[in-house]
């Protein structure tokens, strides 16, 4: 992590992912930019920058990229909801990423497939001791039956639904433990950004043909209790 006072910049795809976040941030201002409310509060004395994307790598990079440059935000962590792939990687689980790939880049025959061109990586690698952080919340964050895994996430813009979409995705990242749509393109962004950053996914479904089953009840149900109790853990901590 960098040394500099932390402004933290917390995102999400959609509100719900957030968990109860905003609703905790004390004397909380909402400014509006390209349609997105990015709200700064305190946090147990510390500043906060929340927002929520939209959906796909687009919207994330450009939401990751006014935190950075609009607010200063210089500590980023994402979280949501994502598609297992791993093949313990069940339903209801957390996964910590420790490295993103886009796993639908392709610059072929110009760049090796997967690379990001001009940048010459094809995984990023997140923040190690963010991470770690994360990973400390998350594993006094579960409850129940869930899990904590940590590795590859890979990120593109399509919903993976049914074996053959999936399949695809595991024959180029064999070691690949979940699949969303906006990690990798938040990693690039902080990477060429020099920002640390980490994320967490809860695992809404196993990116099979019933994937998209139930999937606004478990993130209210699952998904957003677990990031309340993973954010508040992450900052007592
Ligand atoms: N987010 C949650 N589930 C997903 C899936 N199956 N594919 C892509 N993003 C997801």
């Amino acid at each position: 992590m960098n040394k500099a006072t932390p402004v933290w910049g917390l995102m999400a795809a959609l509100p719900e992912e957030l968990g109860d976040l905003v609703h905790r941030l004390q004397a909380p201002t909402t400014h509006r930019i390209a349609g997105r409310d990015f709200i700064q509060g305190q946090l147990q004395g510390q500043t906060v920058h929340a927002v929520t994307a939209r959906i796909g790598k687009v919207a994330a990079a450009l939401t990751a990229t006014t935190l950075i440059e609009r607010f200063g935000v210089n500590h980023l962590v994402f979280v949501g909801v994502a598609g297992g792939l791993g093949q313990q990687v069940r339903r209801g689980d957390v996964v910590v990423a420790h490295e993103l790939v886009q796993h639908d880049l392709s610059a072929w025959p110009l760049f090796p497939r997967g690379e990001i061109p001009l940048l010459g990586k094809t995984r990023l690698s997140c923040d190690p001791t963010l991470t770690q952080a994360l990973q400390t919340a998350a594993q006094e964050a579960l409850v129940g039956e869930q899990r904590l895994h940590s590795g590859l996430i890979a990120s593109g813009d399509q919903f993976i639904q049914g074996h053959d979409m999936a399949q695809r995705i595991r024959d180029h990242y064999p070691d690949v433990l979940a699949v969303e749509m906006e990690g990798a393109a938040v990693a690039q962004v902080c990477e060429e950004c020099g920002v640390p950053f980490a994320v967490l996914r809860t695992i809404s479904d196993v990116a099979d043909e019933g994937a998209a089953h139930d999937f606004v009840a478990f993130m209210r149900d699952t998904a957003a209790p677990l990031a309340s109790r993973v954010l508040a853990r992450l900052f007592a901590g």
